[in-house]
């Protein structure tokens, strides 16, 4: 529950971690709720992880969110990985608890799903095949999202086929691994397409993806955010795909994060992600 009385504490922990947008939402919702409190950038070198989360509880903080290149190794250190986060294989989220220990969770598959409902409200997983390129992290939130909502059919494409296998042995079901060189066939007659791979963001190379065969009602989806538009992003929405850029994954997965830290679940609104969208 939130205390009228404390000031709320907040973060995140990442290397680097100053090119974040979560300062800048989590602290609109302060100002929202009129609570007092803040959400800062911790910026935790790698091997400093252990020591940093340990500090959160004698530092009164509610708990912190994990960034690159912390989420696998956060596993390891906390108290209690919650079965989701456990699926998923990463924590994206940690909550102190009233004695101290720390608790892990995963709220990226939660944002993944909650930013295309809200986004496109006709939007089905189970209306056809799934796309889904790279098997990192954000691969593996993405994926389990699909299937719980009723994937029939993922198929899952990635520059190194083990890591896909891995995920597709360990997930099971609809999951199907295929190599980086069927990529440009995989997507003929899906109904989603999304890019988990770091390409695309700024400062790397556009998605080597043809679209060629990809129907033009499918949804093109990408969990990068900066830019808002990657090159994979402009040339679906040239072709009349309907698109997603990755904020709305961002913003989605704070809610469950201050349910957990605050009590409270804040609203994604059009205010605040004009606001995000300012800064990027
Ligand atoms: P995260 O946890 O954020 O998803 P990650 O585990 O480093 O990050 O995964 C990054 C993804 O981008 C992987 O699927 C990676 O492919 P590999 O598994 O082959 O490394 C993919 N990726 C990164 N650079 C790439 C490139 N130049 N071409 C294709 N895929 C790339």
């Amino acid at each position: 529950m939130a205390h009228p009385d404390r000031f709320l504490l907040a973060g995140v922990m990442g290397w680097p971690v100053m090119h974040s947008r979560s300062p800048a939402f989590h602290n609109y919702w302060f100002r929202k709720h009129g609570l007092s409190g803040t959400y800062v950038p911790l910026a935790i070198r790698p091997g400093q992880l252990a020591g940093a989360l340990r500090g959160l509880h004698p530092l009164a903080f509610a708990g912190v969110n994990v960034t690159i290149p912390h989420k696998q190794e956060a596993m390891k250190i906390v108290d209690e990985v919650d079965a989701l986060a456990r699926s998923i294989g990463a924590i994206s989220c940690v909550v102190v608890r009233p004695d101290g220990s720390l608790a892990g969770t995963n709220n990226d598959c939660y944002g993944f799903i909650q930013a295309v409902k809200q986004e496109h409200p006709g939007w089905r997983a189970d209306a056809g095949p799934a796309v889904v390129i790279g098997a990192g992290g954000g691969s593996r939130a993405v994926c389990y999202g699909l299937a719980q909502e009723g994937a029939k059919e993922i198929r899952l494409v990635n520059r190194t086929l083990e890591r896909a296998q891995e995920i597709a042995r360990e997930f099971g079901g609809a999951i199907r691994a295929l190599p980086w060189r069927d990529r440009h066939d995989a997507i003929e007659g899906a109904a989603t397409v999304v890019n988990t791979t770091s390409q695309g963001m700024v400062g790397n190379d556009a998605l080597d993806l043809r679209l060629d065969r990809l129907p033009k009602r499918a949804l093109a989806a990408d969990i990068v955010y900066i830019p808002l538009e990657t090159p994979f992003l402009a040339e679906a929405r040239k072709r009349g795909n309907p698109t997603m850029n990755g904020l709305g994954m961002l913003l989605n997965q704070g809610r469950p994060a201050w349910r957990a830290w605050f009590g409270i679940e804040p609203e994604v609104t059009a205010e605040l992600r004009a606001m995000v969208e300012k800064t990027i």
